[in-house]
């Protein structure tokens, strides 16, 4: 899932290209800076996914939900959580019990509520201002 970026529409093909990958349940964390490229990564996926659904981040309503693909995406961002608690308070073991596919902007601010084997891709801001993403090979800590 690694690549680099020179535009915002390459960053939404290359979360496209993961779409096409991705099977039911899996769950992938996206970590980096404000402005790092995840919301248009996370668009390019949806797409990638088949669905025709806007993709926006979910600032106040914290899930937003893409139907009309081959998987429902639901798609987090813990920026604005507080606690981990307030998530699990929200329902997260109920999205995670379905056949979906979890994406979580800001999701290494609780780690620990995601499951072992979560794909977790983090997003860097280059010199040049192009983006680049890696698969980190552990959870991060
Ligand atoms: N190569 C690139 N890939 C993605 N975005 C880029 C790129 N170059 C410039 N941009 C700009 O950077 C911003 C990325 O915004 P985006 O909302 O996708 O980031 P984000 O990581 O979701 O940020 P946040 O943490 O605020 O949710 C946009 O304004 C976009 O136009
Ligand atoms: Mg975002």
């Amino acid at each position: 899932m690694d690549g680099t970026a020179t535009s915002p529409a390459a960053m939404e093909r290359l979360g496209q290209r993961a779409a096409e990958k991705s099977g039911a349940g899996t769950v992938i964390g996206l970590i980096g800076g404000l402005g790092a490229g995840k919301t248009h990564w996370t668009k390019g996926f949806v797409r990638g996914i088949g669905s025709a659904a806007e993709v926006t981040s979910p600032t106040f309503s914290l899930v937003h939900e893409y139907i009309g693909g081959r998987l429902p995406v639901f798609h987090f961002d813990f920026y604005r959580l507080d606690s981990a608690a307030e998530l699990t308070g929200l329902g997260w073991d109920e999205y995670l019990d379905q056949d979906g596919i979890i994406i979580a902007e800001w999701a290494d601010k609780f780690p620990e509520l995601l499951p072992a084997d979560t794909v977790w891709l983090k997003f860097q801001v280059e010199p040049d201002q192009s983006r680049t993403i890696r698969q980190l090979p552990l959870a991060p800590a």
